[in-house]
């Protein structure tokens, strides 16, 4: 049987930061009811092409999924286990942002089969917190973490951004000392991205915003890695650090190139050589799914030489790098017959280093990754 990801995507937010343009809203929350009825009838709709399919990994993104009422999730999930495959499921996430817990609600959450938490934390400073518009404190941080410890979940991810407004090196490595002090098995840290569309884009070209230099933001990145090798993380992704064993099972999913299919607004898919996406406008989303249509928005064929240039530049964002076997085995040729040229100039650069079973990033070129994925497009 062929395995599939489910990704759900449940746009609501309590408010919306300063910094995110992912599909989240604030003020549509009088829809969540109608939505979570569209999401079961888009599964619904889905029963018949995902018969030969067993369901791999279950993410429930956002959006802040932890904003809605938990019976909503505790739906979705229970319509999964009915209607689909799950005999082989390894890993169900769900996104939590700190202070929308309670014991009732990651207890439903566990009964649901949630096996895994991630935690948008950003930065445990909070005068940094409510200069991007999060509205909890670090102190609700903890509280949360005890919260899924006491009910059994142990699997928890965090994520932290660097790279903020007025942020030092000190500061990063702050927030990083204490959720390693408490034990988390996954983190996440990410440069902030100063996206167009949201409020700390406005401040910075009005000039009301000071974001540290490339130079300090490389340096917190290398620090962030040193500190977390020092502390026993493996680092198996750009971004994502974890304790052995605790990779996340569903992103690898996306980095390797398997199928994924996603569910909600806007969401992307990737099955049977397409790539397609839902619309993000909430009110088609629900209209369409009353009529009993898909609400897909956009589809791409891949073709094989596409799916080999995804395969290189995700693979090149893992730290072990692009799997050279597993490339022979998928497109049934050898990756240097056709990347030859490129690969022998990065090694030269010094950007990648070619091993026998992998190709991967070299420290110089975790910083310049852009320059290689470049040359892998054809
Ligand atoms: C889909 S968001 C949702 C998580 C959850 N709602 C929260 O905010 O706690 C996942 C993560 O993306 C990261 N993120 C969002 N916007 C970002 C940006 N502009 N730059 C860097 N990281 C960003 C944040 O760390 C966030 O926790
Ligand atoms: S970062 Fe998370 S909580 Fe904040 S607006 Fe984006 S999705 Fe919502």
């Amino acid at each position: 049987m062929k395995e599939i990801s489910l990704y759900i995507h449940i746009p609501f937010c309590i408010s919306k930061c300063y910094y995110c343009d992912f599909t989240s809203f604030a003020y549509e929350n009088d829809k969540i009811h109608d939505y979570i009825n569209s999401v079961l009838i888009e599964l619904e709709l889905y029963r018949e092409k995902l018969k030969n399919y067993t369901i791999k990994t279950i993410f429930i993104g956002g959006g802040t999924p932890s904003s809605i009422d938990g019976k909503y999730i505790y739906e979705i999930l229970k319509f999964i286990y009915k209607n689909f495959n799950t005999t082989g499921l390894m890993e169900t996430t769900i996104e939590v942002n700190p202070g929308t817990l309670s014991k009732e609600k990651v207890r439903l959450y566990k009964e649901s089969g949630i096996n895994r938490v991630s935690m948008g934390v950003q930065t445990l400073d909070n005068n940094l917190l409510k200069s991007i518009g999060r509205i909890h404190k670090a102190e609700d941080f903890y509280k949360s973490y005890k919260l899924l410890e006491e009910v059994g979940i142990e699997n928890i991810n965090v994520d932290l951004i660097f790279g903020l407004p007025n942020q030092t090196i000190e500061n990063v490595i702050d927030s990083l000392y204490k959720v390693v002090q408490v034990g988390v098995k996954h983190i996440s840290y990410y440069g902030l991205i100063l996206e167009e569309n949201t409020k700390l884009y406005d401040l910075y070209n009005e000039g009301k915003l000071t974001l540290p230099d490339e130079d300090t933001e490389r340096e917190m990145y290398h620090k962030i890695t040193e500190y977390l090798i020092n502390h026993g993380y493996n680092h198996y992704e750009i971004s994502n650090y974890c304790l052995p064993g605790y990779e996340c099972k569903h992103n690898l999913v996306y980095w390797d190139v398997n199928s994924y299919l996603g569910l909600g607004l806007n969401s992307h898919s990737y099955m049977e050589s397409k790539r397609f996406f839902n619309t993000s406008n909430i009110n088609n989303y629900i209209k369409k799914l009353n009529e009993k249509v898909l609400p897909i928005y956009g589809e791409e064929i891949i073709d094989q030489e596409t799916e080999i240039e995804e395969f290189c530049i995700l693979g090149l964002r893992k730290i072990k790098g692009i799997d050279k076997l597993e490339f022979e085995r998928r497109f049934k040729r050898k990756i240097e017959n056709l990347y030859g040229d490129i690969i022998s100039k990065h090694v030269d650069n010094n950007l990648i280093v070619n091993e026998k079973d992998y190709i991967k990033l070299t420290k110089k070129g975790l910083d310049l990754s852009n320059l290689v994925e470049i040359d892998f497009l054809k």
